[in-house]
């Protein structure tokens, strides 16, 4: 295998800058300077940080199913110039990914591709109806392996079930991923509920349908001793209730996407269903305490939810368009953005939320390590300087659906390597 030399990157910010040295997929030396001998492939990194490959423990690369939006391959596509060297693909396909035989497609799909290790997230019930276990068992024992199961986009709501759901898990040595939403609540919702949605008259998404559910499902994970993931916590009320069970010794993690850090229900106003999503934009308040909840650790990580739309589901009125946007190249620039920016995370600390603690949570072994010799050559390096554009039409992934058109943000991912071999370099993946 070839030798890779990254040449002056300074490791998660902190220090002076070093040369890594790179052989057979694992760092072999850390140095002031080492010297390239011949045939060893040379990346110029002066002026970046080295951090972990990130980690997405949510992701919808909509195959099988929904080739005309994303497939595996345009997805890991997406993955790689985004920073990412592993992605959780939900199981909200068609057909559901709710036995091996789709599970395992996915993950082989994954493998073939090779730009970065994609991880299917087997469902909870079967078809995502919420009414019967599916195999979990059988999905955790596959080739594929999975250790997290959701039912995402929907919730399980019956607590019985849910209750069933976290005995497996814990035998299984799994995690229920719980789309929070508790469905008699939110029946013909389209906005967060609350003075916007008055005012446009749109059908109420309250934030209670939601700490309802994180609540009870707390109380659930710590009755069985397993653990819970929270997805997309979107507000300040489910900060709340985490930071009360995690203070009892809950064994719950939680994660919160980049576009409820950023944005609010005031983008509302132009009825463009490109901000219509699942949970809601809430309120530029609820976004103050998510940011001050991953900053202090609250909120596990950061997790995109990138949920690539057809133009025709997007480009139509807001009550019949579907809710997601994509998420997977904007991510590191939009936390440098609430984050870096502004003083609440260090470098450091995006390595925990977009790498180690995603890793920790779904048990990969080699993702989220250290930058240390003997360790996987599994990093993304940025430029903190760099600033880009966005584009949708430019995104590697099919569908176009991103709320940031045309915003100018901070921060560019300039390489990603996995395992030693560069999948993404200068905007450009590598197959
Ligand atoms: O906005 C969302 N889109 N939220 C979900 O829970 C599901 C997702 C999707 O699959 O499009
Ligand atoms: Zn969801």
């Amino acid at each position: 295998m070839t030798t890779l030399l990254i040449r002056g990157a300074t490791p998660y910010g902190e220090g002076g800058p070093v040369d890594v040295l790179v052989r057979d997929g694992v760092i072999r030396e850390i140095a002031d300077r080492v010297d390239a001998d011949a045939g060893t492939e040379v990346l110029d990194a002066g002026g970046l940080v080295a951090l972990p490959g990130f980690v997405d423990l949510h992701t919808h690369l909509r195959e099988p199913g929904r080739e005309d939006t994303e497939t595996i391959e345009t997805g890991s596509r997406a993955a790689a110039l985004g920073g990412y060297t592993a992605v959780f693909a939900m199981a909200n396909t068609d057909p559901v990914a709710d036995n091996a035989v789709v599970v395992e497609h996915v993950w082989r799909r994954g493998r073939e591709v090779g730009l970065v290790d994609v991880h299917p997230v087997g469902a909870v019930t079967v078809g995502l109806k919420g009414e019967r276990l599916a195999e979990l068992g059988t999905m955790a024992r596959s080739a594929a392996g999975v250790r997290i199961f959701s039912d995402d986009g929907l919730c399980v709501a019956d607590p019985l079930i849910m209750r069933r759901a976290l005995e497996y898990t814990k035998a299984l040595d799994a995690v229920i991923a719980q789309h929070a939403e508790e469905p008699r609540l939110t029946v013909g919702a389209q906005a967060h509920e609350g003075e916007q949605a008055a005012r446009l008259g749109l059908a109420g998404w309250p934030a209670v349908a939601e700490e309802s559910i994180v609540a009870r499902d707390c109380l659930l994970a710590r009755h069985v001793g397993a653990r819970l993931h929270v997805c997309h916590v979107s507000t300040e009320g489910t900060a709340e209730v985490l930071r009360w069970a995690k203070g009892r010794g809950t064994r719950v993690s939680a994660e919160v996407t980049p576009h409820h850090l950023l944005l609010d229900d005031s983008r509302l106003s132009t009825y463009d269903p490109v901000n219509k999503v699942n949970p809601p934009l809430r309120t530029a308040t609820d976004a103050a305490a998510l940011r001050a909840a991953l900053a202090d650790g609250t909120v596990d990580c950061v997790a995109t939810d990138h949920a690539p739309h057809a133009s025709q589901d997007k480009d139509c009125e807001w009550s019949a368009a579907r809710p997601g946007m994509l998420g997977l190249q904007t991510a590191l620039p939009i936390v440098v953005q609430t984050m870096v920016n502004p003083g609440l995370l260090d470098w450091r600390g995006v390595a925990r939320v977009m790498s180690e603690r995603p890793a920790e949570i779904a048990g990969l072994p080699d993702q989220g390590r250290p930058i240390a010799v003997g360790e996987p050559a599994t990093l993304t390096l940025v430029d903190p300087a760099g600033r880009w554009t966005v584009r949708g039409a430019d995104l590697a992934s099919v569908a176009a659906n991103t709320p940031y058109e045309g915003m100018e943000l901070p921060g560019a991912v300039v390489a990603t390597v996995l395992r030693g071999a560069l999948t993404a370099r200068d905007g450009k993946a590598a197959k």
